[in-house]
């Protein structure tokens, strides 16, 4: 990069990164994304972000550190627990109307607190059958998820009962039994550059969105609604209502879970 100002250095930058890992920062809020950067750029004693650059090509911990922190995997088991709970009581036996094998997306799963606490409700389901499918942009949590070992404060919205009956305690470790994982596809996935699979009676997408523009928010949750079956339900994370469902085509049947509509199906919330 010839003499730049302090200021073109951020779309420089994410011309680099998006060009490297198909990551598009400019679809990331400006203003959070660029004081991020700018504080991991600090912290190496790079004085710019083309310092920066340079400091992520010649050293891969360095560049795992970045992505990491970009994409902030902060997670746990039952994530608001009431939220949780109307899924299981007001949500899941709707969507059981719908098919005796439920399709389920967790998007954006982090190191799979998220699916495996979907896997737990459905497991509770049983006969029906679910495959769950477990998405995430960074490899290297997809592989912790994988792992499905959780610390103590990953636990905390977990009962004693299901702690007893789907995880195996190691020390102060809880590793998720065998029978937890065998419904869920863990795959890495770009939600801003990727196709998505469709036919998902359930979406879930919690605490992804917060750092992407409306632009890509409405686009994202377009193609979401395209992705679900009628009557099929996307729930997304506590501060993240969808002002604009109704344009999209979705209705409300409870705060934070949006479902597309199916004529004939019988409302139980
Ligand atoms: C805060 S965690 C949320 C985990 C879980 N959904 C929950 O609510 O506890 C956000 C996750 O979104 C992932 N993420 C960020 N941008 C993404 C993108 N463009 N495509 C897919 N995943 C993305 C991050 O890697 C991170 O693991």
């Amino acid at each position: 990069m010839k003499s730049m100002s302090v200021t073109d250095d951020y779309l420089w930058f994410c011309q680099q990164v998006l060009h490297k890992t198909g990551l598009d920062l400019q679809q990331y809020k400006r203003p959070q994304m660029e004081r991020r950067l700018r504080s991991m750029a600090e912290r190496v004693g790079a004085r710019n972000l083309e310092e920066y650059w340079v400091v992520l090509q010649r050293d891969s911990e360095q560049f795992a550190y970045f992505l990491d922190r970009i994409t902030i995997n902060v997670s746990e088991l039952f994530r608001n627990p009431e939220k949780f709970d109307e899924l299981r009581q007001l949500i899941l036996p709707q969507l059981r109307q719908l098919s005796n094998s439920l399709k389920v997306w967790s998007a954006g799963c982090s190191y799979g607190a998220e699916p495996y606490s979907l896997a737990i409700l459905l497991e509770e389901m049983r006969p029906i059958s679910y495959q769950i499918l477990a998405t995430d942009i960074d490899e290297t949590i997809l592989g912790k998820a994988r792992e499905g070992i959780f610390a103590p404060e990953d636990m905390r919205n977990v009962s004693p009962e299901w702690r007893q009956k789907y995880f195996v305690q190691q020390g102060n470790r809880y590793q998720v039994k065998p029978e937890l994982k065998r419904n869920i596809t863990f795959r890495k996935h770009n939600l801003l550059a990727d196709p998505f699979d469709s036919g998902f009676h359930l979406i879930v997408c919690r605490n992804v969105v917060i750092y992407f523009t409306e632009e890509a928010k409405e686009r994202l949750y377009i193609r979401f609604y395209q992705s679900l079956v009628p009557g099929g339900v996307l729930f997304v994370g506590s501060t993240e209502r969808i002002f604009n469902y109704r344009e999209i085509g979705f209705e409300m049947p409870l705060s934070f879970f949006y479902r597309k509509p199916a004529p004939g199906l019988r409302k139980a919330a």
